[in-house]
């Protein structure tokens, strides 16, 4: 089979398509044959040399979400056949011809859903139910602010939350996707390089914050949060300690604020959990996530398809950061 491989760790342009032996299928696992493939940033940073794959997933062809029909079922598999549509999670392997994964990883496509768009969801749809519906335990009526809302994970977090009646309020860098935001169901998002999110936010107050953004959001974030408020990290894209912002004073974290204001510090990564820990989110998704896929209530967002062999302009895409939404690699060669 055709796969892109990450030649060495670097720039977009280390992604190189080759030949590959198709993946072997064990007893609980099946083959897909992918259609489309979802690209998400920890691809880039996996590329980069930041983000190595987990011990047991392919270790040089990224992709953690695909969709496409059933090829191959193991030996033990039995709630899927030849020719189903799926899509699935996996820890690694999603840019190429066939992939394989575990049978209980695997959803169905829903109903009117193209390839493409069910390829744009497992990977922000499983990190946002386990983070902002588990983790975050976001209640009906809260105020829950995402920042980066115009990324996969935001556009997949806002429609969710909105969904279940929360009030959405969300950051991004410019004012089209500030638009975007708004249009998918936020109350309200501030362009972060206009406004200081803080001072819009603070009179109203937010009950649970997904951060990917970390840095100098970190004591910002804890100040808008109120009683039995929580914050979840995802990623830290501006660092992992608060630094100081150049030409400003020192934001110091108020830890007294977390006691006082009983307040919840927690965050995840996908990726590396178990099989079974992936199984039965999955099962939870199909339960509490996918009638809402089904009733066309959630609106996929694919901003550019990319052919598998230019995933290098796929990857420069979006380390741009000029994307709202998904950008989604197809198997046309
Ligand atoms: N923990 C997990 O399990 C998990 C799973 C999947 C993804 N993630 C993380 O979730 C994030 C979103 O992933 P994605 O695939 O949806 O990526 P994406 O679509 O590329 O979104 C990243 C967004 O972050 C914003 N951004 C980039 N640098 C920023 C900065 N310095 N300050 C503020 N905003 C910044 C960009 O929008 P603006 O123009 O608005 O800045 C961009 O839309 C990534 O950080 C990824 O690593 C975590």
């Amino acid at each position: 089979m055709k796969a892109v491989v990450i030649t060495k760790p670097g720039k977009p342009e280390v992604l190189v398509v080759e030949d590959r032996p198709v993946p072997v299928v064990k007893h609980d696992e099946v083959l897909i044959r992918v259609y489309a493939a979802g690209v998400n940033r920890p691809d880039v940073f996996q590329r980069k040399g930041n983000y190595p794959p987990p011990p047991g997933a392919p270790q040089d062809i990224p992709g953690l979400e695909v969709a496409g029909t059933v090829e191959l079922c193991g030996s033990s598999v039995q709630n899927w056949k030849k020719g189903d549509a799926v899509c699935a999670l996996l820890a690694g392997g999603g840019y190429a011809e066939f992939a394989v994964v575990h049978a209980r990883h695997c959803l169905p496509v829903p109903d009117h859903f193209s390839f493409v768009e069910a390829a744009s969801l497992p990977e922000t749809v499983f990190t946002v139910w386990h983070n902002v519906f588990q983790r975050g335990n976001l209640k009906k009526g809260e105020h829950f602010l995402v920042h980066g809302g115009s990324s996969g994970i935001g556009i997949t977090a806002i429609q969710l939350a909105k969904g279940l009646g929360a009030k959405v309020f969300a950051t991004a860098g410019s004012d089209e996707k500030c638009e975007a935001c708004v249009a998918l169901g936020a109350h309200l998002c501030i362009n972060y390089k206009k406004e200081n999110f803080e001072e819009v936010l603070k009179t109203e107050g937010v009950d649970l914050i997904l951060d990917m953004v970390g840095g100098d959001y970190i004591p910002k974030n804890i100040r808008l949060l109120r009683v039995d408020g929580r914050l979840v990290f995802i990623n830290t894209m501006k660092g992992n300690k608060v630094r100081q912002v150049e030409g400003q004073p020192l934001d110091e974290v108020d830890f007294g604020l977390i006691m006082r204001n009983r307040l919840t510090l927690t965050g995840s990564t996908l990726r590396n959990r178990d099989v079974a820990f992936k199984a039965t989110l999955t099962e939870e998704i199909l339960e509490n996530v996918w009638p809402f896929m089904n009733n066309g209530k959630f609106k996929p967002v694919v901003f550019r398809e990319f052919p598998l062999n230019e995933a290098a302009q796929a990857h420069a895409l979006m380390e741009h950061s000029g994307h709202i939404g998904k950008i989604i690699l197809t198997n046309s060669w």
